[in-house]
């Protein structure tokens, strides 16, 4: 919890605390239930339960099982210990990352290609942004309806029928704040009295933002949203028809995202052989 990235996920940490005892000894570990909580959450945001989200795959390990309780290295440097508020120090991207940045994080730590990419960036479609966490500004999120996990994400990332909403980059003064927390960099857009905001890693599937190019250290950025003076960020390739797909398509968003929500909480182990709806499954340590 010392990495200032993981700032604010005490609150989850400590909601999911009483679950995680209770259930201590028996067949679901510490790990399955926070990954269970993430397809609940999932389940309960997508209103309609069309889909559902259903937690088959268990037998993850808690980290301080793991390895025989060596947990490599923490933020610090020093040697972690492991527990619910403790692990070894994984390099994250930031809401400031670029498009390569992002993409190979999520090829390097997830195996995602570009599409799953796409669809798992589709949870901001959820919740919002607290200044005083990591210093973003977005108190109504990134869409119109950010208690329900729909595609109004990508319908603002793209447009929709009332065409493409014209970002700008503002940054936000956080210097009556936490030295920890520096001004940041977002994208701003008032629509229907509501001020929408997209972090860098947000624009970047759909103009391609790099570090050292048209995006600098300190967040600023070379080139605009829109075309205002024939200096439109180049769109990025790789991820912006999924983005145009989705904008067209919940359904073909909600499979997509469900699908690579599968993946992401069995990072790290094997779900081997069927697992017919309705039954439990036991996970494999991919080693
Ligand atoms: C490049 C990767 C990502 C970056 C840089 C990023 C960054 C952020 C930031 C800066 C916030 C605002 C936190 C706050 O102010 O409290 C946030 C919120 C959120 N993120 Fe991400 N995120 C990423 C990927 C994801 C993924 C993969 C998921 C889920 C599958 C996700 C789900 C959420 C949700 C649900 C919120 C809202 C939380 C709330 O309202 O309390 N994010 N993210």
């Amino acid at each position: 919890m010392e990495n200032p990235d993981n700032a604010g996920l005490f609150i989850p940490i400590d909601f999911l605390a009483s679950i995680v005892e209770r259930h201590e000894g028996g067949r679901l570990s510490r790990a399955d239930i926070w990954m269970m909580a993430a397809l609940v959450s999932s389940e309960v945001a997508e209103d309609r339960i069309e889909l559902g989200f259903p937690f088959q795959w268990v037998g993850r390990q808690n980290c301080e099982d793991l390895f025989d309780g060596d947990c490599g290295v923490d933020f610090n440097g020093d040697d972690a210990r492991c527990g619910s508020t403790r692990g070894p120090h994984r390099e994250l991207c930031h809401g400031t990352s670029g498009t390569i940045t992002v993409l190979e994080f999520f090829e390097d730590e997830f195996g995602f290609d570009a599409q799953q990419v796409v669809a798992i960036m589709g949870a901001h479609s959820v919740g919002r942004m607290r200044r005083q966490t990591l210093g973003f500004d977005g108190p109504d999120g990134w869409d119109l309806s950010n208690l329900r996990l729909d595609h109004g994400y990508y319908i603002e990332l793209a447009g929709g029928p009332n065409g493409i909403p014209n970002f700008e980059l503002n940054m936000v003064d956080n210097s009556d704040l936490s030295d920890d927390i520096p001004d940041r960099p977002q994208w701003e857009v008032d629509i229907n009295g509501s001020r929408l905001v997209m972090l860098h890693t947000d624009i970047a599937l759909v103009r391609q933002l790099e570090e050292g190019d048209n995006l600098n250290a300190d967040g600023t950025v070379t080139c605009d949203f829109l075309d205002n003076n024939d200096n439109q960020c180049p769109d990025a390739v790789d991820t912006i028809d999924h983005v145009i797909r989705y904008s067209e398509s919940r359904e073909d968003f909600l499979s997509d995202y469900r699908e690579a929500l599968e993946l992401m909480v069995a990072n790290g182990y094997l779900m081997e052989g069927e697992c017919p709806r309705g039954s439990v499954c036991e996970l494999t340590l991919n080693m």
